[in-house]
């Protein structure tokens, strides 16, 4: 690298970084406080950024406000589980109301009755379903109940899906995710396809068929970088695990708000089991774990004599059902259409920069859900997210914190009905300037990017 280029590289940088300082400098005295009690200051791996994160004060519709005072439009929406926008009145109401009568009873309830009706009469892989109170869990119990169900142990999942946290499916999914203190005994029931690989998965499952319970999958690849299915694709999924015996379970916990009955309704393909969470529970704590109903029956005290056991002190939380059902109830398909139109939009605004910035980059969407990417040609597999230039993406979403919003790092932008057309197009807005101030930087250190 030449002289001036480094000069360019640390001018940016310097700028973008100072800026952030100057801009939130109540952030950092209330990080400097937390890192006392809090390792790292963030007690979510993700919620932690070079130099400091940003300390929120409270939200309002599209916005939230940090303790300096500033408005930023909110576009990492609690990565995905908001999606009416911050204190919506429908879903406050619900909790006030519903609370002062009780949180939580550890019996079923009328709440419970109304989410799961709701959910069953909307997602076509869910007929009977059961309650728990995070994605994690969620996907944990329907990896439990398949391999219950079948009586075989091994799982098969895409490589660059998510599925949360817990030891079987958190080692390996995401690049940088250091995943230490998880036995090898927990993985070895694992195996791994690329996704949009039709060989791989064909060949993989009719390897294992007889020790396979499930093949277990984003219908997109969501958090690893809004990887849509190539056509066909899921139908295959479908076919294969069906000719050979195994459960197909669709994880819909992201990519639920694309359609009222989720991505399995849009392309109509329906699993054996889907787990569900993010937006369900109106922004408050949930996962959702369920499907065919004898399946599930497994669970059933009136149809076995010894049903699986599965418990939880604040499964099908009362507060969270009523939150849930408000903010559902008011997810129909207008709002569906609405906020997936507001996508379009700002899929349409970011082509339209990037060409006039003669910039070859990508972005990849559907719905209210927009992945950038630094990556000049068309994104169908995990591995091409990974070349994905860090810096710029680290670059952008501190000048876009600097030009008031608030956005997840690795390039993703998560919408809501609180929206309208001016968010979207100051949203875009801010984006192409600050393609323009990274313009120089990439011209010299990474022109592939350029048309
Ligand atoms: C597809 C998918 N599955 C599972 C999870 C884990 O959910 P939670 O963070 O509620 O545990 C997530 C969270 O981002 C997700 O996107």
């Amino acid at each position: 690298m030449s002289e001036k280029q480094t000069g360019i590289e640390e001018q940016i940088e310097k700028k973008i970084a100072e800026a952030y300082k100057e801009k939130f400098p109540v952030s950092r005295e209330r990080h400097e406080k937390l890192i006392n009690y809090i390792p790292g200051g963030a007690t979510r791996s993700l919620s932690y950024f070079k130099p400091y994160p940003i300390h929120i004060d409270y939200g309002q519709g599209a916005y939230v406000y940090t303790h300096e005072g500033h408005k930023l439009l909110d576009v990492t929406n609690a990565y995905g589980a908001i999606v009416h926008g911050h204190g919506d009145p429908d879903i406050v109401k619900a909790v006030q109301e519903g609370i002062v009568r009780g949180s939580q009873y550890s019996t079923p309830t009328q709440g419970q009755y109304k989410l799961a009706k709701l959910l069953c009469e909307r997602i076509p892989g869910f007929d009977r379903i059961r309650f728990v109170n995070s994605g994690t869990e969620a996907t944990l119990f329907a990896l439990r109940t398949a391999r219950a169900y079948t009586g075989k142990d091994k799982i098969l999942k895409m490589t660059g899906g998510f599925h949360g946290t817990h030891d079987s499916v958190a080692a390996s999914t995401k690049k940088n995710v250091i995943t230490a203190g998880i036995p090898k005994g927990m993985t070895e029931d694992m195996l791994e396809v690329p996704f949009n690989d039709f060989q791989a998965l064909e060949k993989t499952v009719k390897n294992h068929a007889s020790e396979l319970a499930a093949v277990i999958m984003e219908p997109f690849l969501g958090a690893g970088g809004v990887v849509l299915p190539n056509p066909g694709y899921l139908e295959h999924v479908r076919k294969v695990t069906s000719d050979n015996n195994i459960l197909l379970i669709f994880d819909e916990i992201f990519s639920y708000r694309v359609n009222t009955g989720g991505c399995q309704k849009l392309y109509g393909v329906t699993p054996d089991l889907t787990t569900v969470g993010k937006v369900v529970g109106g922004g408050l704590p949930i996962g959702v774990f369920g499907g065919k109903e004898d399946i599930m029956n497994i669970f059933c005290h009136e149809k076995t004599d010894k049903p699986l056991y599965h418990s939880g002190t604040f499964n099908g939380y009362e507060t969270v059902m009523q939150a849930g059902y408000a903010a559902l109830s008011k997810y129909d398909e207008t709002a569906v259409a609405y906020v997936n139109k507001l996508g379009d939009q700002l899929q349409n605004g970011l082509l339209e920069s990037f060409k006039s910035n003669g910039l070859n980059i990508q972005s990849n969407q559907i719905g209210s859900l927009l992945n950038l990417h630094f990556v000049n040609e068309p994104i169908t597999t995990a591995e091409q997210v990974l070349e994905s230039i860090e810096q710029l993406h680290t670059l952008m979403h501190l000048s876009l914190l600097n030009k008031g919003i608030f956005t997840i790092p690795r390039g993703l932008f998560i919408l809501s009905t609180a929206m309208t057309q001016q968010e979207i197009d100051f949203l875009v807005n801010k984006i192409d300037e600050t393609l323009k101030e990274l313009l120089p930087l990439i011209e010299d250190k990474y022109n592939h990017l350029l048309l």
